[in-house]
């Protein structure tokens, strides 16, 4: 059993997706075969993972096995920061396509507001541990992303990493609005603000990092928090017979917002996508909603935050 919700474009998205960022090749294809076998109907890809191929060959052995069927799919991939000018991005969202073995995803996403230098890798290093930027304003790349959902290249279209400033600018010049817009989120960063701007505009949030990343060194500082370990989150785990992993998952269902962990141990996968059969009351959510603590882990700003489109420099 899952559940979805519903994107602007008429689609819907299912809320529980495999999150693949970090997912090693040799690790990546094994996570996806696990998850859809567990009842995973949504993967969230990016250019950058650069895990992309082996994702395609998984995606086509299962549907040569009769596994599952593209359609029942939700494939989410997102357009590289060294891509932005809008022919890279047309060129990305081609090569994207070619290594995923599809002809169309479900949604694209610009991955960051910020551009980086074009054609000199995905990560153009300058000075001081800065990347070289690209003046390219995200509104030449969101123009190649209309164009590609006109094209059936991609079904839905969105942001990602956009300040509510900035999704508001793309709102007011866009052709087609976005569908959705994937940030972090989770209880000790819960983004109240960005939720409701993008609640009121019917724009769905995916959720990432949502279980806060605790296994990886990536972004992690010493003395950064462990959401799974949270003992607000601990005592309604206990009480429901769930692990706190679960827990956190069904404080997204429950709150109406898509997530997307990330795991490429086979039970922790059957694990994440076992929270279909409970319900949080509301005090428990409110509970989960206040051990926010406004804790970012995902950011950029050391190598990024000089840039003029960085989006972390606002409030929400
Ligand atoms: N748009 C963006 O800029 C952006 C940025 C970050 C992430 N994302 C997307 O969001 C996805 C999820 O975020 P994330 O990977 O940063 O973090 P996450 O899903 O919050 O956490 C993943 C980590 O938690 C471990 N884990 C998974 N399930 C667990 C469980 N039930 N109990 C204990 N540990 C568990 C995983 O270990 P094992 O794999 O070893 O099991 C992995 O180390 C990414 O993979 C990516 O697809 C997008």
């Amino acid at each position: 059993m899952s559940l979805t919700l519903q994107l602007n474009s008429g689609h819907p998205i299912p809320i529980i997706g495999l999150g693949t960022w970090q997912s090693k090749p040799g690790e990546v294809a094994a996570a996806i075969k696990t998850a859809v076998a567990a009842g995973y109907r949504h993967i969230d890809c990016a250019h950058v993972y650069q895990n992309q191929k082996e994702v395609g060959e998984a995606l086509k052995e299962l549907f040569d096995e009769g596994k599952v069927k593209r359609e029942e799919l939700f494939i989410t991939s997102k357009v590289w920061n060294t891509f932005h000018s809008t022919a890279l991005a047309h060129q990305n969202i081609d090569t994207i396509l070619a290594d995923l073995q599809l002809s169309y995803v479900d949604l694209i996403l610009i991955h960051w507001p910020q551009g980086y230098a074009e054609n000199d890798g995905l990560f153009p290093a300058g000075e001081n541990g800065k990347m070289r930027y690209s003046d390219v304003d995200y509104l030449d790349t969101w123009k190649a992303l209309e164009t590609a959902q006109k094209a059936g290249k991609a079904r839905s279209i969105g942001l990602s990493n956009f300040n509510h400033k900035q999704i508001q600018r793309v709102w007011d010049n866009a052709e087609i609005k976005p569908a959705c817009l994937q940030v972090e989120l989770h209880p000790y960063f819960t983004q109240t603000k960005l939720r409701q701007f993008c609640k009121d505009k019917g724009i769905v949030v995916v959720g990432y990092s949502p279980l806060g990343n605790p296994g990886s060194a990536f972004f992690r500082k010493d003395g950064d928090p462990n959401v799974l370990t949270n003992e607000t989150v601990a005592a309604i785990a206990k009480a429901h017979g769930k692990t706190p992993a679960q827990i956190v998952l069904r404080w997204f269902i429950d709150s109406g917002i898509s997530a997307i962990p990330k795991s490429v141990t086979p039970h922790r996968i059957t694990e994440n996508h076992s929270v279909f059969d409970f319900k949080l009351s509301a005090a428990e959510i409110q509970s989960i909603d206040n051990v926010n603590k406004e804790w970012r882990l995902v950011d950029p700003g050391p190598r990024d935050g000089d840039h003029p489109h960085f989006g972390f420099n606002e409030e929400f």
